[in-house]
């Protein structure tokens, strides 16, 4: 049984259920009123402004009729009908968890335990089966990251891990980019070296959030790929160094290539990027591409230094690392504004070649919640 009550001359409604009180602003129920004349019918976009709505809103008159809300406003007399449940599920009058780093729902941080049940999914499932690219999809955005079976060995084949779930983000290195030996090599992902763990282009703003890699030979020694999650990085340097966390979160770092004629990417972003509210946003990470570093006061510079390189040994752990070698057909997909990946090192034997490109986060994040929603 649910109960209506209006406090401050209608600015305020209370809901009171058995479970407790939930309060709602009048003038937050009024931009929420769901009608024709509100919200569009068919796409749910909202039709009003903010200079329609009044700061000055109030609850005229309230009542419950079984699962319904139904509410005058003044000052504009509009009436309007809520769901209980919708407004149950929308409720903001209760604690708000504000922890720096703390986590997203469904986010799950990791480490080299992780090795045991690398998270997977055979490409002639997840083209074929909601239920198998939904489950898939869960796990980019639970670990962010998931290799990918069973695809046809061709050209190109990258492309179709990205039309699972949204589009290509073309750049400076083409619409797809090559990663295997070559002379004279513009990047240093070109050759054979073994590289740090690094999350990619941190020069870009917005970074390309996703990144896919395709195995197409992999029959050299080495080369194994290894992921390492940013998160759990920056949560263990919390934990270690909480002043040091704070450093790195809250001096913009900057970060910058220009390796090719005619491209000059520069950004500005911390390594550490936390939401207003404390969630881990991003973790930067590019030994390859940090610029010189001009925006942390004359003051905190060493200790900023000392935590950059705290970072820098958690990532490099083994115990932080998950390592696979890609076989040809397999390839892998990373949220690239969080986890970082590397290769070790591979030698001049065989051969070994990966296609690699670049998606974004948000194709990801909207086809998991349809399929969600639709399950
Ligand atoms: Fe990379």
């Amino acid at each position: 049984m649910t109960e209506v009550s209006l406090s401050q001359n209608g600015a305020v409604l209370t809901l009171h259920t058995p479970e407790g009180a939930s309060r709602f602003h009048a003038i937050w129920l009024r931009d929420n009123a769901i009608d024709g004349a509100t919200r569009d019918a068919s796409n749910g976009q909202r039709l009003i402004t903010m200079a329609d709505l009044s700061l000055n809103a109030t609850v005229r008159a309230a009542a419950v009729e079984g699962d319904t809300l139904a509410l005058t406003f003044d000052p504009d007399g509009h009436d309007a009908t809520y769901d209980l449940g919708w407004l149950a599920a929308h409720a903001y009058d209760q604690p708000q968890a504000r922890e720096p780093g703390q986590l997203a729902d469904g986010v799950e941080a990791w480490d080299g335990a992780l090795n045991t049940a690398v998270p997977s999914g055979d490409y002639a499932a997840l083209s074929s089966d909601d239920a198998a690219r939904r489950d898939w999809l869960e796990m980019v955005r639970r670990y962010g990251f998931a290799k990918v079976t069973n695809l046809p060995v061709e050209e190109g084949n990258l492309y179709k891990i990205v039309d699972l779930f949204g589009y290509v983000r073309e750049t400076n290195y083409g619409r797809h980019f090559e990663v295997r030996t070559e002379v004279n090599p513009v990047n240093l992902a070109f050759t054979g070296l073994g590289l740090q763990a690094h999350t990619d282009n941190p020069y870009r703003d917005p970074v390309p959030s996703i990144q896919v890699l395709s195995c197409l030979d992999n029959s050299a020694t080495g080369g194994e790929n290894m992921v390492v999650d940013g998160y759990a990085c920056a949560l263990r340097l919390k934990a270690e160094n909480p002043a040091g966390f704070d450093l790195l979160a809250k001096y913009t770092a900057r970060f910058s290539y220009s390796g090719s004629a005619g491209v000059k990417l520069q950004s500005r972003r911390p390594m550490i990027e936390l939401d207003p509210d404390g969630t881990l946003r991003a973790v930067r990470f590019n030994s390859r591409s940090i610029a010189p570093l001009v925006d942390i006061p004359f003051e905190d510079m060493e200790a900023y230094y000392a935590a950059y390189r705290q970072l820098s040994d958690i990532i490099d752990d083994a115990a932080m690392e998950v390592v696979f070698k890609l076989e040809p057909g397999e390839a892998f997909v990373v949220d690239n504004t969080r986890v970082l990946h590397a290769r070790k090192g591979y030698s001049g034997e065989g051969s070994r070649w990966l296609q690699g490109c670049y998606a974004d986060k948000d194709g990801v994040l909207s086809t998991l919640a349809a399929l969600e929603a639709s399950a």
